[in-house]
This record gives structure tokens, C-alpha cells and sequence, in this order.
């Protein structure tokens, strides 16, 4: 680990000269600190000998117009005021992270790097030693890993596009962006887990990373969530009138609340039921901390979504409303219909009828979570041991595989 005195002693024995060194560390920082470094017109200006492209870097920097440079910034020139802070079309300096408005954005922000987890760190021998042999999977359990390596494979990255084409730009707050800009690298790290996955049980990867062009069930999905990135991922896509507003709230709730917080849940559920069986325990711990990243973004993306609507009650009317309800039950009926492709026969402790009662307990839980009504009733939950695992704490592991203590990598030690 590195500590601020390792930093100190080595600046001092290389900068200082021989007969400095000798001398204690406070009294040569203080003879620096003496020394008048020349004025800053002196740095600028042209010497002797410059070479041509310092010289050419001088003048350049020279004609920088600085008003030109800050006038482009987002929001207004003014220190910022937490009562202009708002969640879309903000006039405030988007640059100014305080003072804090939305303590939950960065509460969360905090809370997804005290998460932070890497997928190299989770053993997979005893997957690959599974995978590999000839009965240790039924063709169904086979078909169940296959199918969800394939479509999260490519889902994480349409999320983690649509966060950083699309999502970020719109939403007009730095707390918010920072947590968008954690999520991002999630999305990046749960790619790289599948990634992972499939190398190391030695799949076929081109046929497992194309499964979204090529498995139906899988494509519907892709194709559902793409429809709302490709209405504004146009970089001239501007919010600020009722109807974008309302276009981008939509694209809002198609990736946190059903993307994210509808099409994953099958699968979820299919490969943490293989670890709790003890089969692909490797697999389903990377999906376990998967899970726990994804519940994160998906408490923030309904806090998003219902603070835009308090901001902007105009845009929540009877028909957004009507919108909202319909996506969720679309994306309900997709993952209704994934579970049985995945699930043609029970396997593992369920079948496809189990999950879809499963997934209209979720669906209900995602229109409440919006302000509406729930639409299944009666719906129950047959898996309850999922909610357990969505609230695992870091040093609680479910499968104990390994001690779980997350290092985050370079932290200075301040003794
Ligand atoms: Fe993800
Ligand atoms: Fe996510």
C-alpha cells in the first residue's frame, strides 16, 4: 500500500541535490517554497530556446479566448443554488457537484464504490471442471447457462450505451451524473464477468455474444429496450418541450424499470437456483454481485423517475400514465415468454409457470414503485429467498466460496 511519506521521501532524494538531501525534509520544502518561481507572463513568453512546437504551443495558448471556452459550458456562469437544481432542464452550472440536492443520488454513488467487486476475483474451477464434464449438466440446465450468458451479454452493454449516449446527457445534475457515471462502469465490469464466464467455460463466443440477433426470445428483448435508445441517442435530441420531456421519461422507464428491473429477473433467478443446488457456484456468485449492483440502479432509476415527476407533475397525466403501465406489461409478457423458452420442461426446482407468477410479482412491485396501480392481482412471490440475496451485505457470502473483503486498489494510507 502506498503512503503519502513514501511520496515525500522519494521527491526529496531525487529533486534536491546531494548536500540537500542531507538536510531535514521541512527545511529544503521550505527553501523551495521561498524561491520566487517568475511570473506567469515569463513561462509564456517565447525563449531562445523553445523549440518550434513549444513555441507554436505558446502563441496558441496565447489567442485562447477563455469567455468563448466557458460561455460553451452546460448552465448558467453563476455559483449555484440548491432550489436550481433540478432533475432535467436545468439553467444551473452542471460542473458545480455542491452544494447537494439530491442526497440519495450520492448516497448511492458512495454506496456502488464500497460495492466494488471484479470478476477475476471469483474462483471458476469448480464451473469449468462442471461445464466440462459429460454429465455433470442435464441439457436443460446446459440450455439455461447458455441462453442467459447470451442474452446479458449483450443486454449490460445496451444499458451501459443508452446510460452514456443518452441518459447522461439529459439529465441535468451532477450528483445524478456521478452515480450514472458509476453505473457505467458497473454495466462495464457485469459485461466483463459474462465475458468471463464464457472464456472460461470455453463456449463458443461468437455464438453465445450473437444469440441476441439470433435466439428469438433473446432478440424481442434487445429489441424492445433499442426502440427507446434510438428516439433519443440523436445527439440534437433536446429535452425542454412537454413531449421530449415525456419521450425521454419514457426512455427512463423502459431501461430501469423493465430492462433492468423486469427482463433480468428470469435469469437471475434461473442461475442463483444452479448456485443454491451447488452447480456453476462460480457462475452464480458473479451473478449474485450482479444482482446486488442491479438492484442499485434500479432503486436510482425510480428515484429518478419519480423526482422528474414532482419536478414536472404536467408530464405524468392520464396518458403517460397509461404508456408507462402498458411498457411494464409488455416487458412482462416478454419475460414471461424468455421463461418458457428457457424453461421448456421444470428444471432446477421450477418451471416456467413458477416464474411467470414470479415475474407478475415483480411487474406489480415495479408499477407501485412509479405511483400506479398494480395490474396482476393476487400475484405472489415463490421465490423468496431471491429478496435475501438482493440485500446480501459484502461480507456475507451465500455460496462461502471465498472470504469476501473488497481491496480497493491504491488507497494512501494517512498514518
Ligand atoms: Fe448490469
Ligand atoms: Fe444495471
Amino acid at each position: 500500500m502506498l503512503s503519502w511519506d513514501e511520496f515525500d521521501e522519494e521527491e526529496t532524494t531525487t529533486a534536491a541535490p546531494a548536500t540537500a538531501a542531507a538536510q531535514p525534509a521541512s527545511q529544503a520544502t521550505a527553501k523551495l517554497d521561498n524561491e520566487a518561481a517568475g511570473s506567469v507572463e515569463e513561462a509564456r513568453a517565447v525563449a531562445a530556446d523553445d523549440s518550434d512546437a513549444i513555441a507554436r504551443a505558446k502563441r496558441a495558448l496565447d489567442e485562447l479566448d477563455v469567455r468563448e471556452g466557458l460561455n460553451e459550458l452546460e448552465g448558467e456562469a453563476a455559483r449555484v443554488r440548491v432550489d436550481e437544481k433540478r432533475m432535467i432542464n436545468a439553467r444551473a452550472d452542471l460542473n458545480q457537484l455542491v452544494p447537494f440536492k439530491y442526497d440519495w443520488a450520492w448516497q448511492k454513488y458512495l454506496d456502488g464504490c464500497a460495492n466494488h467487486w471484479m470478476p477475476q476475483e471469483v474462483n471458476m474451477n469448480a464451473d469449468i471442471a462442471l461445464w466440462k464434464s459429460k454429465d455433470g449438466l442435464s441439457e436443460d440446465e446446459r440450455r439455461i447457462v447458455k441462453r442467459n450468458l447470451g442474452f446479458f451479454s449483450t443486454a449490460d452493454s445496451l444499458v451501459a450505451n443508452n446510460l452514456v449516449l443518452a441518459t447522461y446527457r439529459l439529465i441535468t445534475n451532477p450528483e445524478c451524473r456521478q452515480y450514472i457515471l458509476r453505473q457505467a462502469f458497473e454495466e462495464a465490469i457485469h459485461t466483463h464477468a459474462y465475458q468471463y464466464c464464457i472464456e472460461s467455460l470455453g463456449m463458443d463466443e461468437g455464438e453465445i455474444f450473437n444469440m441476441y440477433h439470433e435466439i428469438p426470445s433473446v432478440a424481442k428483448k434487445a429489441s424492445w429496450g433499442l426502440k427507446y435508445t434510438r428516439s433519443i441517442s440523436d445527439p440534437t435530441f433536446q429535452t425542454g418541450t412537454p413531449e421530449t420531456d415525456k419521450q425521454f421519461l419514457r426512455n427512463l422507464i423502459a431501461y430501469y424499470c423493465v430492462l433492468e428491473g423486469i427482463f433480468f429477473y428470469c435469469g437471475f433467478t434461473q442461475i442463483l437456483s444452479m448456485g443454491r443446488r451447488n452447480k456453476m457456484t462460480g457462475t452464480a456468485e458473479q451473478f449474485q454481485y450482479i444482482l446486488r449492483d442491479e438492484s442499485m440502479h434500479l432503486n436510482f432509476g425510480i428515484d429518478m423517475i419519480n423526482q422528474i415527476k414532482i419536478e414536472n407533475p404536467h408530464l405524468w397525466d392520464a396518458e403517460m400514465k397509461d404508456e408507462a403501465t402498458q411498457m411494464i406489461l409488455q416487458g412482462t409478457q416478454l419475460e414471461i415468454e424468455y421463461a418458457r423458452d428457457t424453461m421448456p420442461r421444470g428444471v432446477l426446482g421450477m418451471n416456467a409457470a413458477m416464474m411467470e407468477d414470479y415475474l407478475k410479482f415483480i411487474a406489480n412491485r415495479r408499477l407501485t414503485q412509479i405511483g400506479l396501480p398494480e395490474q396482476y392481482a393476487g400475484a405472489t412471490n415463490p421465490f423468496p429467498w431471491m429478496s435475501e440475496i438482493m440485500d446480501l451485505k459484502k461480507e456475507k457470502n451465500f455460496f462461502e466460496t471465498r472470504v469476501i473483503e473488497y481491496q480497493t486498489g491504491g488507497a494512501l494510507s494517512w498514518d
